[in-house]
């Protein structure tokens, strides 16, 4: 294997260790291209997909009228001196579209944007600590103190376990005047309750902390305004990304105005934040959305998928412990290397199928496709090559 690229690749969920325990000839470990739910690998072998790049892609991959409107961005400049007018355009969008957006700035990555949202808390309550719950991204803030290359001051000051109202409310009591941010994930391996949701935003008011939701992987997937919509929640701030703009570069931080004026007394900047073939890729993503109702797509095709799941649990008990997730975004629990070698008797198959982390299916997966991949998982739970 070359070593050019330190650990095989850039994104290291993609790397063979996490698809397949290790490389190993045979698998798929480099792809050339992808439509819908399928992707070619550099052999030209065919797989039908649940990662979605990572939950990044809720149409399918290339999905026409995504493409059309990036070809058209690309061809009109991509990037200039001046900020686009589809900067704006879009801003608009998306507030008429989420009401609780009321202004935002549009980055480039998930964790980028995260990070602007605890600065953003940081600079409008002049407070330093900032609880977790869920992942945020590979920035120091949201590491764990310890992590190799992170000065422990930079690391974040907690992380909340999800859905415990008690240790979440003792935590965040704690903190007391400290407390600049609670951020969480909304879903992280099951929907939460409505105690700790409430929990949340009722600790944080009484603290003074701004409530970030990280809608990354849950936006435009739950519905197009994410857990926030589907629960009616009443965030400080939102940070979206992955599927908002189906794969392309884009990430946002928006939510009250007065809390995102903070944005202009601090530093928060990046060169191509404002190149708008991202910024097309999401106004047509965000249409798509609306016009084929791809939440409810999500919610049914994936309800299928993980009822399909339940059912194998239920046929091969000795080796799947759960069904862990929510129809959009669901995984078999099984013991390590057992996992590993269902992610390889699939991908032998011709279906890449995520052990231990989300499997997302699209605008793309119908019933016929779902049938056949759970019919190809039962095939590859019973192969115990
Ligand atoms: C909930 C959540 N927050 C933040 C991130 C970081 O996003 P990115 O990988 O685009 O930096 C991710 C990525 O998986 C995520 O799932």
């Amino acid at each position: 294997m070359s070593d050019r690229i330190p650990g095989f690749t850039s994104t290291g969920s993609k790397r063979p260790a996490a698809l397949f325990g290790d490389a190993v000839p045979g698998l798929p470990a480099r792809m050339v291209s992808a439509r819908g739910a399928d992707v070619w690998d550099d052999r030209g072998n065919r797989y039908t997909d649940y990662i979605m790049a990572l939950g990044a892609v809720a149409l399918g991959y290339a999905h026409p009228a995504v493409t059309a409107a990036v070809t058209a961005a690309a061809e009109a400049g991509a990037v200039g001196p001046l900020p686009p007018v589809l900067e704006d355009e879009l801003a608009a969008v998306i507030s008429r579209r989420m009401p609780w957006i009321e202004s935002l700035r549009f980055l480039k990555t998930g964790a980028e944007a995260m990070a602007a949202a605890v600065r953003i808390a940081r600079a409008h309550t002049g407070r330093s600590d900032v609880l977790g719950s869920g992942y945020h991204g590979w920035l120091d803030w949201a590491q764990a103190p310890g992590t190799p290359g992170v000065p422990d001051g930079a690391a974040i000051s907690g992380t909340l376990p999800f859905a415990d109202v008690e240790r979440g409310r003792a935590a965040i009591r704690a903190a007391g005047d400290r407390l600049a941010a609670v951020a969480f994930e909304p879903i992280v391996l099951a929907e939460p309750g409505g105690e700790w949701l409430r929990m949340l935003r009722e600790e944080t008011r009484r603290s003074g902390a701004i409530l970030i939701i990280d809608e990354i992987k849950t936006g435009c997937r739950l519905a197009v305004g994410g857990a926030t919509e589907r629960y009616g929640l009443e965030p400080d701030l939102v940070v979206l990304g992955k599927a908002i703009a189906n794969g392309f570069p884009l990430a946002l931080v928006g939510g009250r105005r007065e809390i995102m004026e903070a944005a202009t007394r601090t530093w928060i900047s990046s060169t191509l934040a404002t190149e708008f073939v991202s910024l097309a890729a999401c106004r047509a993503t965000l249409d798509v959305m609306e016009r084929s109702e791809v939440p409810a797509h999500l919610a049914r095709i994936g309800g299928r998928l993980l009822g399909g799941l339940r059912d194998l649990a239920g046929r091969h008990p000795h080796l799947v412990r759960r069904v862990l997730g929510i129809p959009e975004m669901c995984f078999l629990e099984m013991e390590e290397a057992d996992g590993i070698r269902l992610a390889r008797a699939a991908a032998r198959r011709g279906l890449l199928f995520k052990r231990s982390a989300y499997n997302f299916v699209s605008l793309a997966h119908d019933e016929p496709v779902v049938d056949a991949t759970l019919a190809l998982l039962d095939e590859a739970l019973s192969d115990r090559g």
